[in-house]
């Protein structure tokens, strides 16, 4: 079975064709960024616009680059939620609409399924049983995965979502929207010592997470040190590297919690925040050294794409499941 796969729930377009006997076939992602750069972050109605204008285009391109005609997909998926309203129902529309005129079946994905499956697409894929450490924008979980759609949330974050403490921390610091990947960046030049940033709720048992708190503390350091910085730009760098560090290290902290935990030795990383280069060394260093092992996605297929959505369908297709033609996507939808 031959299954599209559309994502439309934020500021990218993703497509891609995965193959149930060959695999990945072709994918692209087109990403919006630069239409919400000057606005400094994602301009919801400005997203819907351009998924209108570049999906039915992108698909195009994609089955062109896998070599079939529209006869040649035998399924079509979409993201169904969570995400924006207006963005998720372009792609959903479109890929309904597809499905009905190609006479094929349809399915919904959950977008955080999408994340948590991505990392099955590449080789070697993780076996069941694992834990996932699902780090985006808008979701910060550590999941208990026994099976395809068998999931048990081992905990969450009480506050803002990974991907959103480095977004709002990279602000502070002046960087320019998109601020996870530029706070990384610059965090490459920051001395790791300089600035000690709280762990939070590691001193304490369970696996939720709360990042707001670092934000304030990135704030409070940078209005403390910079009228008496010799270099800011060297001060920016080092608050962004201790920021960067508290955060891998509560991560490492509650992954190996959650390993001992489930008694699972397998851990995967996934969404935008697993694409984080300092956060897979510490991390792989960590598990490792406890006996476990590490699985991520390719940084592409970290960050929002279609090929996690067309795996996804896929496994949720062969099982049987599909959509009618009357279909409703939701913006907020538990994994
Ligand atoms: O999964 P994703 O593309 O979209 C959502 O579903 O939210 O994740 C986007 C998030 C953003 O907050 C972005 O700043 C963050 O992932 N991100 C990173 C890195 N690359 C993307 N954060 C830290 N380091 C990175 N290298
Ligand atoms: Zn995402």
């Amino acid at each position: 079975m031959r299954v599209l796969g559309i994502e439309t729930s934020c500021d990218e377009t993703g497509v891609a064709v995965y193959d149930g006997e060959l695999g990945l076939l072709a994918h692209a992602v087109y990403s919006q960024v630069e239409i919400h750069a000057e606005y400094g972050g994602v301009v919801p109605e400005l997203a819907s616009r351009d998924h209108v204008r570049k999906t039915l285009p992108l698909i195009r391109q994609v089955l062109d680059e896998a070599g079939l005609a529209p006869n040649g997909i035998d399924g079509v998926a979409f993201t169904a939620g969570p995400g924006l309203i207006g963005a998720l129902l372009v792609g959903a529309a479109l890929g309904r609409s597809l499905a009905w005129a190609w006479g094929v079946p349809a399915v919904g994905v959950h977008h955080m399924e999408g994340h948590l499956l991505a990392p099955l697409i590449e080789d070697p894929a993780p076996d069941f049983p694992f834990v996932a450490l699902l780090v985006s924008g808008g979701h910060t979980q550590l999941v208990d995965v026994a099976g395809i759609g068998r999931y048990r949330i081992l905990g969450d974050s009480l506050d803002d979502a990974a991907g959103e403490a480095f977004d709002k921390t990279a602000k502070i610091l002046g960087l320019p929207y998109p601020g996870g990947p530029e706070l990384a960046r610059l965090a490459e030049r920051g001395d790791p010592l300089r600035f000690r940033f709280p762990r939070p709720m590691t001193d304490r048992p369970g696996l939720e997470f709360s990042f707001s708190g670092l934000k304030t503390f990135a704030l409070n350091t940078l209005h403390r040190e910079l009228p008496i910085a010799a270099d800011p730009m060297q001060t920016r760098a080092d608050i962004a590297r201790a920021f960067e560090e508290a955060v891998v290290d509560t991560m490492v902290i509650k992954c190996r919690r959650a390993l001992r935990e489930t008694g699972h030795r397998r851990l995967i990383l996934a969404g935008g925040v697993s694409a984080n280069r300092r956060l897979r060394e510490r991390m792989d260093t960590a598990i490792v050294a406890e006996g476990g092992e590490t699985f991520y996605p390719r940084p592409t297929f970290c960050t929002d794409n279609g090929a996690m959505i067309a795996f996804a369908g896929w496994q949720r297709l062969r099982a049987g499941q599909s959509e009618p033609l009357a279909f409703r996507p939701r913006a907020r939808w538990p994994l």
